[in-house]
């Protein structure tokens, strides 16, 4: 057995796939074609249920279901509008794993999934909350650091690491944020993760069928334009997004700076001021990936955008990272080696 299917065992029997590299659910892009395509490399796909009408979940579903005899998931939003409808559509269809996303799921809805033959996957941010989780019923959790693409926490990966990965071993746990290189990937399994989650990478694939504009802006991209959405002042609460900055950016700003001023002068209400708020991404991640609207649609992204610079066909994303992982190994054994022989290494 090679170092890499060793080291990462458990995430490979958890997940019942070749190689424990879950490419992370993206809203607009996770579609069927694109979770067959990662799962029929032996990777693992998960289906964005996003904020989509219930009847295309449905379809999707089925569809990922023709296109892959591999396990796949669905991740749902647990604030979404349709987020009870998802989960009802997800158990109907006996999909093999449910991913509870956005906020954490209630005792009941793990149950459902549980009952329904879905194993159940939460993202944690503390150990208090991993524990939680895990009295819950959740089968597995992911660690996500405020590297990542999308909806964030405030923490990096690497103190989640030790805040949870260190303490927690019930159950298998997979890291994701900033990963694109197997190098990474190759000192995360080594302190324990089960397996890893990328997005941002999966981004710069052929079967990927984002718009090319938007593929672009992430081949352009350096790691430090990859940033949380901008809060001006406390009054008004934003959702952290990361993304690339782009005018949509200085405009919400503009917007932000706009409406608390209306606030001092009572021209308008504190609901409608935060509800401008909220409404100015509506739309916006679509209208990028689909549309190509990268001035003023949202550009979610990784800071590891800053670490990929070409689209490739998925298998050779995949086979990359495993060769660049086992070559990482093969570099941290000789060193261990060196430690045991007492030589001096080249540290
Ligand atoms: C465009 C985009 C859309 C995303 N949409 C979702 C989503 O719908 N649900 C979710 O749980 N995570 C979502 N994410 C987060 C990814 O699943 C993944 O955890 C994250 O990208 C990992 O970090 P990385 O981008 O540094 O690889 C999204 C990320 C991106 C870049």
């Amino acid at each position: 057995m090679s170092n890499l299917e060793t080291l990462w065992q458990r995430g490979k029997k958890f997940l019942g796939v070749t190689h424990p590299i879950i490419a992370g659910a993206m809203t607009w892009i996770s579609d069927s074609h694109f979770v067959s395509a990662v799962c029929n490399e032996g990777a693992f796909g998960c289906l964005a249920a996003g904020n989509m009408e219930p009847r295309l979940l449905d379809q999707e579903i089925r569809r990922t279901q023709a296109l892959t005899d591999n396990p796949f998931a669905v991740n749902l939003i647990t604030i979404a509008p349709h987020y009870k409808e998802h989960l009802n559509i997800a158990v109907k269809n006996k999909v093999p794993f449910i991913i509870f996303a956005g906020s954490y799921p209630r005792q009941p809805e793990i149950r459902t999934a549980k009952e329904n033959g879905a194993k159940v996957l939460s993202f944690a941010s503390t150990e208090s909350l991993a524990k939680r989780l895990i009295d819950m019923g959740v089968d597995a959790l992911i660690l996500e650091g405020s590297e990542a693409g999308g909806h964030v926490g405030h923490v990096s990966l690497g103190i989640l690491l030790q805040q949870v990965l260190f303490k927690v071993q019930e159950v298998p746990i997979f890291v994701a944020g900033g990963i694109a290189t197997g190098a990474y990937i190759a000192h995360l399994l080594l302190m324990g993760a089960a397996g890893i989650q990328l997005g941002t990478l999966f981004v710069l694939t052929e079967e990927c069928r984002a718009h090319p504009k938007f593929k672009e802006a992430f081949i352009r991209a350096r790691a430090r334009d990859a940033v949380a959405t901008p809060q001006v002042g406390s009054e008004l609460k934003v959702v952290s997004v990361r993304a690339l900055k782009n005018k949509g950016f200085d405009r919400f700003s503009e917007l932000q700076i706009e409406l608390i001023q209306k606030r001092k002068k009572k021209e308008i209400s504190h609901t409608e001021a935060q509800y401008q708020v909220e409404n100015y991404w509506v739309g916006a991640l679509r209208r990028a990936v689909q549309e190509g609207d990268i001035e003023y649609g949202s550009l979610m992204a990784g800071q590891s955008a800053g670490l990929v610079n070409q689209v490739k066909p998925l298998k050779d994303v995949i086979s990359d990272l495993i060769h660049e992982a086992e070559e990482e190994l093969k570099k941290v054994k000789a060193r261990m080696q060196a430690l045991l022989d007492n030589r001096e290494g080249n540290w």
